[in-house]
C-alpha cells in the first residue's frame, strides 16, 4: 500500500515578522528555492507521489501557483486550508478525506532534512506500516522541542513536549510516519493547556499501545531549523556552501521526479526551459547530460 504524504504548511510565521507579514513562511527562500521545495523532495524520496499541501486561507493560492496540481512532476499535488493554527494533529481531521484510510507521512513545510543516509533512513521508516515511526535528532537545546527519552536498548520510555527538564537531547524532528488508525486517534486528542492539538498527545497515544518508534538520525545528517531569522539564514549558507561546492542541488524537486523515473527526458528538458534566465535550468540541463559539464 502507497503511503500518501501531508505537508502542513499554514502557522502565523510570526517569529519572523515582518518577513512574514504578507507572505507565508514555508515560501520564503532557503538559499535558491522556496522552503517548501525541501520537505516536499523528503517526501518524494521517501517514494511519496501523492501530497495535500495545507495552507491558510489567504497563502493557498500562492502555494498552487508555484506547485500546481504536481502532474508536470509525475505526482498528484492537492490542497487544503487550517483556518487557525489549532495543533498539528488537525492535519490528519483536515486531510481525512484525501487519506481516505491509507497510512501517512506528515512533514512540517519548514523543516529541513539532508544528508546521504536520508534515503536509507526514510525507507526505515516507512517499512513499518503498524504504528508511528518519528525520527530524532540530538541538539544542544532540546526544550525548544518533543523530546524523547530511550532506555539502554533504545526503546522509548518517555515523550514530551518542550520539557522545561528535557530527560534526553533527542529532539523529535518534524517528519511522522503512521499507519491508518491515525485519524481515528485524532479525533480523541484534547487541546493542551495552550489549545493546540498536540502531536506530542497523539505520539502517546501510540506509545502506550507499544506502537511507538523512534529512530535516531545518523551523525552524518543534518536537519536545519528554519525558525529564526539567524537559522533561516544558516540554513541558507548550509545549502549554499554544499551546492556551490559540488554542484549539484538539495531539494530539487525536478531532479527527484527524473530520478525516480516519474518523468521521461522529454519531460524533464520541457521543466528546463522554463527556468533558463535563473541558471536552475541550466543545471537541470547538465544533469540530463545537455550541458557543457555531464553529471552522472
Ligand atoms: O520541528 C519539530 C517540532 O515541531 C517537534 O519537535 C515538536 O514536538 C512539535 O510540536 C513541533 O514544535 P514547534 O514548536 O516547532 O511547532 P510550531 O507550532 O512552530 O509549528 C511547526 C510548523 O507547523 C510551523 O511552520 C507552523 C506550522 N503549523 C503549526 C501549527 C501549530 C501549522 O501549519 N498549523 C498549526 O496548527
Amino acid at each position: 500500500m502507497a503511503r500518501k504524504g501531508i505537508i502542513l504548511a499554514g502557522g502565523t510565521g510570526s517569529r519572523l515578522y515582518p518577513a512574514t507579514k504578507a507572505l507565508s513562511k514555508q515560501l520564503l527562500p532557503v538559499y535558491d528555492k522556496p522552503m517548501i521545495y525541501y520537505p516536499l523532495t523528503t517526501l518524494m524520496l521517501a517514494g511519496v507521489r501523492e501530497v495535500l499541501v495545507i495552507t491558510t486561507p489567504k497563502d493557498q493560492e500562492s502555494f498552487q501557483r508555484l506547485l500546481g496540481d504536481g502532474i508536470a512532476w509525475g505526482m498528484s499535488i492537492n490542497y487544503e486550508i487550517q483556518n487557525n493554527p489549532d495543533g498539528l494533529v488537525q492535519s490528519f481531521l483536515i486531510g481525512e478525506n484525501f487519506l481516505d484510510g491509507e497510512p501517512v507521512v506528515l512533514i512540517l513545510g519548514d523543516n529541513l532534512f539532508h544528508g546521504q543516509a536520508l534515503v536509507q533512513e526514510l525507507k526505515a521508516c516507512d517499512e513499518s506500516l503498524k504504528g508511528a515511526t518519528l525520527m530524532a535528532y540530538p541538539v544542544r537545546d532540546p526544550e525548544r522541542y518533543g523530546v524523547v527519552e530511550f532506555d539502554e536498548s533504545r526503546k522509548v520510555i518517555s515523550i514530551e513536549e518542550k520539557p522545561n527538564f528535557p530527560k534526553s537531547r533527542y529532539a523529535i524532528t518534524g517528519i511522522y510516519f503512521y499507519d491508518s488508525t491515525v485519524v481515528e486517534r485524532a479525533r480523541k486528542v484534547q487541546p493542551s493547556t495552550r489549545g493546540e492539538l498536540e502531536i506530542t498527545d497523539l505520539n502517546q497515544m501510540y506509545l502506550n499501545d507499544g506502537d511507538l518508534h523512534v529512530q535516531i538520525m545518523s551523525r552524518g545528517m543534518a536537519w536545519l531549523d528554519t525558525g529564526t531569522s539567524d537559522s533561516l539564514h544558516e540554513a541558507s549558507s548550509y545549502i549554499r556552501t554544499l551546492e556551490h561546492r559540488q554542484g549539484l542541488k538539495v531539494g530539487c524537486p525536478e531532479e527527484v521526479a527524473w530520478r525516480k523515473g516519474w518523468i521521461d527526458d522529454q519531460q524533464f528538458e520541457t521543466l528546463a526551459s522554463g527556468l533558463l534566465r535563473s541558471g536552475y535550468g541550466e543545471y537541470l540541463l547538465h544533469i540530463l547530460g545537455k550541458g557543457e559539464l555531464k553529471l552522472l
